[in-house]
């Protein structure tokens, strides 16, 4: 059942309050507490593959103790209302797009800076480097949520129901959905066309209304979430790499103990490596999809002209938040380590 369907039902704060009502599992005999991740991606999805793989190692691991449910498809609610019920602890964990965690802290700007990393490995390294990554994961601790890995999300490019876009000035007067972060709003802004922010869930249905021209994603959106049924240029403008995170409610990870601290720290490696196996054949099945089965035309632009009209944001965002500068330099050292090819 879709969300939007299921919150009818229940109303969203029914169903937080039906959330924590149900912390323990119920039966007499059965006092495990149940952990609940929410995500937006199917059940194919390589997200959805590597929450589960974390769910069975921390069932058998702690099994006695703790019952791990993965909700897929928005069934708990948007990005942004499940990472709300992350912080209240009506829910455990939610994995919740980088880009929507500006929200919660300025310091992920950082991550949904357009062309931040040079190359695929840059970005790779990078997000594997603790001193990266652990000023803003930990950033939002005191909000009570902390990123405990990343996920791959692969880049994002703009597409499109009918204009092809093959330079910025293609998106001119064109009403292209991001995701709600004031980065991808000005990002939109540069390039002049109009920023139409909201949830992930809402896409289909504003593509097929006519309220939108296109959206921006991975090659997934198209197939997983259906927009190539509508969308038929794909724009390879390679705008971003924004990093998915797996985001948990704070005093819960704060109240295990050290040994069981232990265990889910190896069952967030689990879902950081199952997850990145698992994305570059995800992508190569999407695009083959999209491309063969429902007629999308993937375009191969010159990034130059995309990436010297995004270009001012690095300075906005880094003059607005000067305790990022140690990390951007950190990252410049890793695109000049791994640079394109
Ligand atoms: C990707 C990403 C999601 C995000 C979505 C979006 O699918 O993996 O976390 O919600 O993009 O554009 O909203």
């Amino acid at each position: 059942m879709k969300r939007r369907k299921f919150l009818s039902l229940m109303g969203s704060a029914a169903v937080a309050g039906s959330l924590l009502l149900t912390g323990c599992s119920g039966g007499d005999s059965d006092h495990r507490k149940i952990i609940r991740i929410g995500h937006v991606q199917s059940a194919n999805h390589p997200d959805h593959i590597a929450l589960t793989a974390f769910a069975d190692y921390i069932n058998e691991k702690l099994g006695d103790k703790y019952k791990v449910e993965v909700y897929p498809s928005e069934l708990l609610g948007s990005q942004t209302e499940m990472t709300q019920l992350t912080q209240t602890g009506a829910i455990d964990f939610v994995v919740a797009s980088n880009a929507i965690m500006e929200t919660f802290s300025s310091q992920y700007q950082i991550f949904n800076l357009p062309y931040l990393f040079s190359s695929e490995e840059a970005y790779h390294a990078a997000m594997d480097d603790p001193e990266v990554t652990d000023p803003i994961f930990l950033a939002t601790e005191k909000a009570g949520l902390v990123a405990v890995t990343w996920l791959d999300a692969g880049t994002r490019n703009f597409y499109t129901v009918k204009t092809p876009i093959n330079q910025p000035s293609d998106l001119k007067g064109l009403k292209i959905r991001v995701q709600q972060s004031p980065t991808n709003v000005e990002m939109m802004r540069l390039l002049g066309g109009t920023a139409t922010p909201m949830g992930f869930g809402d896409v289909y249905t504003a593509l097929q209304a006519g309220i939108l021209d296109g959206a921006e994603n991975n090659e997934l959106a198209l197939t997983d979430n259906g927009h190539g049924d509508i969308c038929k240029y794909y724009s390879y403008d390679m705008h971003q790499m924004v990093p998915d995170l797996v985001i948990a409610n704070y005093e819960f990870l704060s109240n295990l103990d050290s040994e069981e601290r232990a265990i889910f720290d190896e069952g967030f490696k689990i879902i950081n490596e199952t997850e990145r196996a698992a994305w570059a054949d995800a992508v190569a099945e999407a695009k083959d999809k999209a491309e063969n089965e429902m007629g999308v035309n993937f375009l191969y632009p010159d990034t130059a002209p995309f990436q010297e009209a995004m270009a001012p944001l690095h300075d906005e965002v880094l003059e607005a938040n000067p305790e990022l500068q140690p990390i951007y330099d950190r990252i410049q050292e890793y695109n000049a380590e791994y640079a394109a090819n």
